[in-house]
């Protein structure tokens, strides 16, 4: 599964990065907003060390308006991918971004039909959104599984990204529910990795070796 990082931040991306195990990057206009970013400067510095798909958010509500954006957009760098909403304006921009060869990333997916038009449209993600179905008492993961076995159904090459991500359990069970990739926030990164069994075991270990009094090197 593909591992991205939700986060226009440069710090905990190149620490991302540096472990070699970041596969890209998404950001949307609420981090950009937080961010304090010039939004086109910062994806470009993104975009510096990450060759992956680096996800960067239209700001227009209307199609004609997005496909101007997206192709400013893609222009920064190979790897930009232009986030889409899932509106009727959205897909149809996806559409005529798509056509022109452009990658594009469809957000604020919501339910299964959203995303069965989003991978008509062509999109190369769908960004279904579990962490806010589940603040509403709705269950996200359902709406991967339902995803997935759409796609699988008839073939979309569309990647499902799983996005709105809270906890490492999501991220386990969005693997486990067959998403290609999942765009997590850099605690949850951490989160993954850090386990007290593995620190405690770790401590034993060094405190063992040393009584042996040996040397690997
Ligand atoms: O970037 C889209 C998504 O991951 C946002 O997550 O936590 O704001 O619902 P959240």
């Amino acid at each position: 599964m593909l591992i991205f990082l939700d986060t226009p931040e440069i710090e905990p991306l190149k620490a991302g990065h540096a472990t070699g195990l970041v596969d890209g990057v998404t950001t949307n206009p609420s981090l950009i907003a937080k961010s304090g970013r010039d939004f086109k400067e910062v994806i470009a510095e993104i975009c510096e060390f990450i060759s992956g798909p680096v996800s960067a958010e239209v700001a227009a509500i209307d199609a004609p308006g997005m496909i101007k954006e997206g192709k400013v957009l893609a222009a920064i760098a190979d790897n930009v991918v232009v986030k889409l909403p899932l509106t009727i304006d959205g897909l149809k921009a996806c559409h005529a971004l798509t056509q022109e060869g452009i990658d594009t990333n469809v957000t604020l997916c919501f339910s299964a039909a959203q995303a069965l038009l989003a991978a008509k449209a062509g999109a190369s993600f769908i960004s279904p959104f579990i962490g806010r179905l589940d603040d509403l008492g709705q269950d996200g993961m359902e709406l991967i599984h339902d995803i997935r076995d759409i796609y699988d159904n008839y073939g979309y090459t569309t990647k499902v990204l799983a996005a709105s991500i809270r906890s490492a359990a999501h991220v386990k069970q969005s693997a486990m529910a067959g998403a290609d990739a999942a765009t997590i926030p850099p605690k949850i990164f951490d989160a993954l990795y850090n386990h007290p069994l593995t620190d405690k075991g770790l401590a034993d270990f060094i405190k063992d070796w040393q009584k042996t009094g040996q040397s690997i090197l």
